[in-house]
């Protein structure tokens, strides 16, 4: 107990002259001066307003640090098959498998056999030929793979149209996508056709060997006839 306290509320040598409670409501001065011994007797009101302290401040630093790599290292990238106990690996890997050769094919003759046969598959008369309804399209897919992958120049004569034109090798690509992109010609535009398949492009390119000049078409109507 300090000093001051004990001088309010222990009846020191002057406790007469100083105002009791009910004296005090008698007068306006005396009542404040027993208010102001009440305020004494508080506390200062500290609580709800000291500071945080400082080992705290570092305390929580040092949690959320530490959340962060531990959410880092273990969080696996918030992958469904970490996460997901519904995940089903099959249905992944199958949607992964799911290769749609005409998908596939169609994307590949938009960005590179388009520009010349068209998206119609008509050609340009006189210079590029048609492929709806060629029997170049529609009958030996052996043919079609020894013709994409050297290309071919020299005249030709599709449905009774001429052309002389060169038409590019595409043997740089992947056998999957020289079958999907015959199969998709195959079957686009009225054609039907069965599709080709990456093995008879792997066969081709071993009867071709080592020859990497393009074929006139005489040449490969000569190895397969019409
Ligand atoms: C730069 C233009 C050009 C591009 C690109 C092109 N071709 Fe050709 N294509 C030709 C020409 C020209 C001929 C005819 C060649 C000739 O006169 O001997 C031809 C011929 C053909 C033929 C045989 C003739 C017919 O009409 O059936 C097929 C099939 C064919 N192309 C498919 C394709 C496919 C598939 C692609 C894409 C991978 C492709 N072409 C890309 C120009 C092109």
């Amino acid at each position: 107990m300090s000093n001051e306290e004990k001088r309010v509320f222990s009846p020191g040598p002057d406790a007469k002259s100083r105002p009791t409670l009910e004296q005090a409501a008698y007068g306006d001065e005396a009542m404040q001066e027993v208010h102001a011994q009440l305020m004494r007797e508080k506390e200062e009101p500290r609580e709800g307003f000291s500071p945080v302290p400082v080992f705290f401040i570092f305390l929580f630093g040092a949690l959320m640090f530490w959340g962060g790599i531990y959410i880092a290292k273990y969080s696996g990238g918030f992958r469904a098959d970490v996460f997901d106990p519904a995940w089903a690996p099959q249905k992944a890997a199958s949607a992964v498998a799911a290769f749609d050769p005409l998908k596939q094919g169609k994307k590949l003759y938009a960005r590179t056999c388009q520009q010349c046969h068209q998206a119609n598959g008509q050609g340009i008369p006189g210079v590029y030929p048609m492929l709806a309804q060629s029997p170049w399209v529609l009958t030996s897919d052996e043919r079609l793979a020894h013709l994409l992958i050297l290309g071919m120049s020299g005249p030709l004569k599709v449905l009774d149209h001429e052309y002389n034109g060169n038409m590019p090798p595409v043997g740089m690509w992947k056998d999957v996508d020289i079958a999907a992109v015959l199969t998709y010609i195959r079957q686009e535009w009225d054609n039907q056709a069965p599709a080709v398949s990456e093995e008879t492009i792997k066969k081709a390119r071993q009867d071709i060997g080592k020859r990497s000049t393009p074929w006139t078409p005489a040449e490969l109507t000569n190895l397969y006839p019409f």
